[in-house]
C-alpha cells in the first residue's frame, strides 16, 4: 500500500485512527446512512482496524462490529469490536454465528496483495468480493447490507449482476477520500431481497 503522506494520512494521526481507509467509510456511510445504533455488522479486512473503530462507535455498546483478518490487529478496539485473525476462505460460518446469529450488514474493504499486474489483482479482488456477498446471503437479514470494495476491471459489470439479483438498490461509490489514481472503487448493495440462506442460489 501506497504511504504518501497526504491530507488523509495526516487526518488519520491527527483524530487517532489506525488508517486513513477510515474516511473511505466515513463519507459512504454520511451519504448512505446504512451504518447505525444496536446493529451487529460482519467487517471483512479489519486490521489495523480504523473502520472498526468508526463503525463500534456508530452501532454502540448493544451493537456489534465483528472483524476478520488475515493480519493481525495490532490493538484491541472495544468490547463491541472482537477479531477474529484468519482467512475468509477458510472460517466456518459456525464461527460467526458464535457472535450473532444474523447480521445487519457486510462491510468489506479487502484487498488482495497486489502483483502489479492489473488484471490479476482485478480477478483477485473480485474472488474476495464474491466471497464477501455469498456471505452476506448466508448472514444478513433481509433488508440488510453489504458494502465492498472493488480493484476495477473486465468482471465488474458482471460481479455488478450478482449484486443486483440479491439486493434491491446498488451504487458505486468512490469517496473522495479514495486516491484518485487507485483502481479501486465501492459497491453497495442496500435492502437486500432474501433472508439468510446456508445455501444460497448463486
Ligand atoms: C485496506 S486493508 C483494510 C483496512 C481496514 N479497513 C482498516 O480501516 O483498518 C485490506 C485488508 O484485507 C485483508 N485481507 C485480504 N485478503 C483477505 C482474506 N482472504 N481474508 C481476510 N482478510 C483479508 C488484508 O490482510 C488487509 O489487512
Amino acid at each position: 500500500m501506497k504511504k504518501v503522506k497526504d491530507y488523509y494520512y495526516k487526518k488519520a494521526k491527527e483524530e487517532n485512527y489506525s488508517a486513513r481507509s477510515v474516511y473511505k467509510l466515513k463519507e459512504i456511510n454520511s451519504k448512505k446512512h446504512f451504518l447505525k445504533t444496536n446493529q451487529k455488522v460482519l467487517e471483512l479486512g479489519a486490521a489495523p482496524g480504523s473502520w472498526s473503530e468508526y463503525a463500534s462507535k456508530v452501532v454502540g455498546e448493544k451493537g456489534l462490529i465483528l472483524g476478520i483478518d488475515l493480519k493481525e490487529r495490532p490493538k484491541q478496539i472495544s468490547k463491541n469490536a472482537p477479531f477474529i485473525q484468519g482467512d475468509v476462505f477458510e472460517i466456518e460460518l459456525s464461527t460467526y454465528r458464535k457472535f450473532a446469529k444474523t447480521y445487519s450488514g457486510v462491510i468489506s474493504d479487502m484487498a488482495p496483495n497486489t502483483t502489479g499486474h492489473k488484471n490479476t489483482d482485478h480477478l483477485k479482488s473480485v474472488g474476495l468480493c464474491e466471497k464477501s456477498l455469498y456471505l452476506s446471503l448466508q448472514l444478513v437479514k433481509k433488508g440488510g447490507y453489504l458494502l465492498v470494495k472493488i480493484f476495477q476491471g473486465g468482471e465488474f459489470q458482471d460481479f455488478m449482476l450478482k449484486m443486483k439479483k440479491h439486493y434491491n438498490n446498488v451504487s458505486i461509490l468512490k469517496p473522495n477520500s479514495s486516491r484518485k489514481e487507485s483502481r479501486e472503487i465501492f459497491i453497495l448493495g442496500l435492502n437486500k431481497k432474501e433472508e439468510p440462506n446456508d445455501n444460497p442460489d448463486w
